[in-house]
């Protein structure tokens, strides 16, 4: 199987290592818009087996011409670009993947009810693949990914689901800084601020930006934790194809009180915002263009560089709860990993580790023929039993328990 990893970041590292050892890969082209970035990360792999490549995910032809001859693609870039990274898998015939959608897409106010949300666009495609014998799946990563396959095994235990909760907590510090990101911090600051998406009463409603607060008690070892909602890419899927009657659904994420506070008031002053405005250096009297949140994000410490520094350990917990046999039921699922355990055991820390291990996990299932599905599709829509055979080989332990 030949393989592109697109993007040589954070995420990109971990897919990229564990495809190089894969003895399904015989060709893996490591792909960024920086070849230094490329050659930086094919340098620590297999080099007999991998190339380093300059691609412009913003460039559908020069992509396509890239991706020729090319089995399987994984988009680890932002997310703006996975719609012209799924126009060049199309032209170039090669199945897509990637670990989130383009959120920012989104245009509803608070309280304005959503008839599609951003991930439609890229569900669209459903046709164009499946014409093609393609396979896009989308959100493969762990949340969205895991996530996923956790809410259909709950759904798949109920009979009539009523409400599902995705929460993400994570308890880890790293000395030396207040607060800093272990993955892409642009998109980050933007998916925390964006209005969240819920799926109240069995309609799709946006919210402000971090409301919900309250406590979330996570499975040990991480305890305790403030939780907001966020948007997110489960909300955008999981409502539309879990069906058995469900009603609600949201997600919410583990952010220190003051840092939430913090990105309000970034808000305010616009700080959040991705688009380029004209700044005068007042020390030298030149005028720079710069967007706010590249300026915040540069301002923070670049995750590849933390790998191994974190501390503590990260969860992220599905619950169901609805009806079996007539009488109330409910089920509770969740993945764990202790950051400094993860990083010696794989030598990534517990927050980019479990994002790119489903991802290269599914590449080499695609590569055995496992995903026979074609189209544009959630991991929900796939039978969760293979990904659970799958799982623990690449250190992806799923707990569950019976709710009251
Ligand atoms: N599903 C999940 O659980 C989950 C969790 C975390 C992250 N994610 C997603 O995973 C993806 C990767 O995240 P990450 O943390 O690895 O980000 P990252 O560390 O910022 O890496 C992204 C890489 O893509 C490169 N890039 C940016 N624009 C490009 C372009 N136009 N063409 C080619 N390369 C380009 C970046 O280069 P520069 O450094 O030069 O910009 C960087 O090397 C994101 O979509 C993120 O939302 C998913």
């Amino acid at each position: 199987m030949k393989v592109v990893v697109l993007g040589a970041g954070a995420i990109g590292s971990v897919s990229a290592t564990l495809l190089s050892k894969s003895p399904a890969v015989e060709r893996l082209v490591v792909a960024d818009r920086s070849l230094e970035a490329a050659k930086g990360l094919a340098e620590t792999l297999d080099r007999g087996r991998v190339e380093a490549m300059r691609v412009d995910a913003g460039k559908v032809d020069s992509m396509a011409e890239a991706f020729k001859g090319i089995d399987v693609v994984l988009n680890l870039v932002l997310p703006r670009f996975n719609l012209k990274i799924m126009d060049a898998c199309l032209k170039a015939g090669a199945h897509y993947m990637d670990a989130a959608t383009d959120l920012a897409l989104a245009k509803e106010k608070p309280g304005e009810a959503v008839k599609a949300p951003p991930e439609a666009l890229q569900l669209a495609y459903d046709d164009a693949f499946k014409q093609a014998g393609l396979i896009g799946l989308l959100g493969m990563g762990q949340d969205p990914g895991i996530t996923n396959v956790m809410a259909r095994m709950g759904a798949d235990r109920l009979d009539e689901v009523q409400e599902i909760e995705v929460r993400d907590g994570d308890n880890g510090s790293i000395e030396g800084y207040p607060f800093a990101s272990l993955w892409s911090a642009d998109t980050l600051i933007e998916e925390v601020l964006m209005p969240a998406l819920a799926f109240r009463e069995g309609q799709l409603v946006r919210l402000g930006s971090l409301q919900g607060e309250e406590v979330f008690d996570f499975p040990s070892p991480v305890g305790p934790l403030t939780v907001y909602n966020v948007d997110h890419e489960e909300t955008n899927t999981l409502p539309l194809t879990i069906g058995k009657g469900l009603q609600a659904m949201d997600f919410k994420i583990a952010i220190p009180k003051d840092l939430a506070h913090a990105l309000l008031v970034f808000q305010q002053f616009g700080l959040h915002r991705g688009h380029p405005i004209e700044v005068e250096v007042k020390s030298t009297g030149e005028k720079v263009k710069v967007a706010p949140r590249d300026m915040l994000a540069a301002l923070m410490p670049d995750p590849k560089t933390l790998s191994g520094k974190a501390k503590g350990a990260a969860c992220v917990v599905v619950t169901a709860r609805g009806l079996k046999g007539g009488a109330k039921s409910g089920w509770m699922f969740w993945q764990t990993l202790d950051h400094q355990e993860c990083y010696r055991k794989y030598g990534f820390n517990a927050t980019s580790y479990p994002v790119g291990a489903p991802m290269a996990m599914a590449t080499e299932m695609i590569g055995r023929g496992e995903i026979e599905r074609r189209g544009v599709f959630p991991p929900e829509l796939l039978d969760p039993a293979p990904f659970l055979k799958h799982f623990p080989g690449y250190g992806i332990v799923i707990q569950e328990k019976q709710l009251a």
